[in-house]
């Protein structure tokens, strides 16, 4: 049946056979949230230490809709910077184009986020701004979250409620910015209930836009088990562990143990990658980005 076939056509469709797998199947995730001022971190690390994604750890959401980056310094001090008043970016160049460097020139990552938390009233804020306004694309929380995807290149949005859990306007926001053009994560620690609501929803108004979980297996959440995690959602999950750190050194997960963890887990499992909480500790404790990097680059190759 080849007799027609040239050597070089069917290598050139095997090869077209092969990109085609490799293109669906080739993105494992292997990431790192950045709970350091990005400003003040080491870039280079980040970008050439086998990481494909960051999570820029985090956005707060004022009452008035203004976006505002909260990260800590080198030094443990809250840095604070305002990234969007009144629907437009004024959160500067040096930090626009020290988030744009992060996948450009030399670089490893494909990927970057913006993380939102409930530590302050972020959730509650999104709950009455769509409450009060919808979701139009001249609503204040549209406009902000437009203008900082612009002025940082962002590619996905990443929710972290750990506390308002409220369904509707979760759904209504995310379905917000899957219009704006992010994807979207999550990063649950507990709540199956809530997260598996959710993401059905999102799934039937806009398929494919909710795509990556975060799963922190470590502190509130060290008792997960990514794959309960993957029946009840039904999509492989990013098991996070936290790196060796100081501030609650039980949590704290050495190189070795994180590849243990990341093997098991993806050969039970078949997750979808793995990730650690977080850079300030790596460098605050001077271990190396290469061989925490390493470790996921060995298992999720
Ligand atoms: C940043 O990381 C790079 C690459 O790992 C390393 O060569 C460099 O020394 C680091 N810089 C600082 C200030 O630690
Ligand atoms: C906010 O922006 C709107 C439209 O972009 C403008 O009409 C309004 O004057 C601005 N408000 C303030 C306080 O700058």
């Amino acid at each position: 049946m080849c007799s027609h076939m040239s050597i070089s056509t069917m290598l050139f469709g095997l090869f077209l056979l092969a990109s085609t797998f490799t293109s669906v199947d080739a993105f494992t995730v292997k990431s790192i949230f950045l709970f350091k001022d990005v400003i003040q971190s080491n870039t280079t690390a980040l970008k050439t230490s086998g990481f494909n994604t960051l999570l820029i750890f985090r956005i707060g959401v004022l009452t008035n809709g203004d976006l505002v980056y909260y990260s800590t310094g080198s030094a443990g001090e809250a840095v604070d910077a305002p990234v969007v008043t009144n629907g437009s970016y004024v959160g500067g160049a040096a930090l626009a184009d020290k988030i744009k460097s992060f996948k450009s020139g030399t670089t490893d990552i494909e990927r970057v986020e913006i993380s939102l938390v409930s530590h302050d009233t972020t959730f509650q804020n999104i709950r009455s701004l769509i409450n009060a306004d919808g979701v139009g694309s001249d609503t204040i929380l549209y406009k902000g979250f437009d203008a900082l995807k612009a002025a940082w290149g962002l590619d996905a949005f990443n929710n972290d409620d750990e506390s308002v859990y409220d369904v509707s306007s979760t759904v209504s926001f995310g379905v917000m910015l899957g219009d704006i053009g992010y994807k979207y994560s999550i990063a649950p620690y507990t709540n199956s209930g809530f997260w598996s609501n959710v993401k059905s929803q999102i799934d039937a108004t806009v398929p494919e836009l909710f795509d990556t979980v975060y799963l922190q297996v470590y502190d509130g959440g060290a008792s997960n088990d990514p794959g309960t995690w993957q029946d009840t959602l039904g999509m492989p999950v990013v098991p996070i562990v936290w790196v060796t750190n100081d501030a609650k050194p039980s949590q704290g997960t050495t190189v070795a143990q994180a590849r243990t963890k990341f093997s098991d887990w993806s050969s039970q499992y078949q997750v979808a990658g793995g990730g650690y909480w977080n850079d300030y500790d790596i460098e605050k404790l001077g271990s190396s980005y290469e061989s925490y990097g390493g470790a996921l680059t060995d298992i999720f190759p």
